[in-house]
């Protein structure tokens, strides 16, 4: 099946139901790739590798609602899964780690009086996290990014951003940092981006 540019029609033309199947088949393939890519890098964290802090920028909304899935009925844009560990700095995944993202939708616009593309999770056993989102659009200044938020238990906060490769942006964008870098997979049906964060725990 092409990957599919999911908006009002076709998700009308797909129903909940096989929107489900869709994301679940696709990110249960995702996951698995991911659990076998994991498996044979070598583990990019240490002392030297810990997740760079940035700013939130002036559109965070605290307390968005926990899910994996930021797609609402309605939405329109290019459905990713973003998915990934999160690490302490001797390579140790963490459970229980807060992950809170929030983007723009595909115009660019960040929504501020609600919670559309905003949610926030918990890692599980093996400290993963998933995301199922769009690729966020661009705004005036800036290159195409993820706001994330990233806390392990009973430690501080970890603001950062999260980049595409390959944007034409990202050079002139005066945050961008390739230390952020997603890994991103468009081999199959769904975009798949992947990272780990690597935080700094006492
Ligand atoms: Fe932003």
């Amino acid at each position: 099946m092409p990957r599919q540019r999911l908006n009002r029609r076709t998700l009308l033309q797909l129903g909940p139901v096989t929107l489900v199947s869709f994301l679940s088949a696709t990110c249960s393939r995702s996951l698995n790739n991911t659990t076998r890519q994991t498996a044979q890098a070598t583990p990019a964290c240490g002392d030297d590798l810990m997740t760079p802090s940035q700013t939130a920028g002036p559109f965070y909304t605290p307390d968005s609602p926990e899910r994996q899935s930021l797609l609402e009925p309605g939405f329109s844009g290019t459905a990713m899964v973003l998915a990934g560990q999160v690490l302490s700095s001797q390579c140790v995944p963490i459970a229980g780690a807060l992950v809170d993202c929030w983007h723009t939708d595909d115009q660019g616009n960040y929504d501020n009086s609600g919670y559309r593309f905003r949610g926030h999770q918990f890692t599980d056993a093996d400290g993963r996290y998933q995301i199922e989102t769009i690729v966020p659009g661009i705004y005036p200044g800036r290159t195409r990014h993820f706001h994330i938020k990233v806390q392990a238990p009973n430690q501080p906060v970890l603001t950062t951003q999260l980049y595409f490769p390959e944007e034409p942006a990202n050079q002139r964008d005066f945050l961008f940092n390739p230390v952020l870098l997603m890994a991103v997979d468009n081999s199959n049906d769904l975009k798949q981006a992947t990272f780990n964060f690597v935080l700094e725990t006492a």
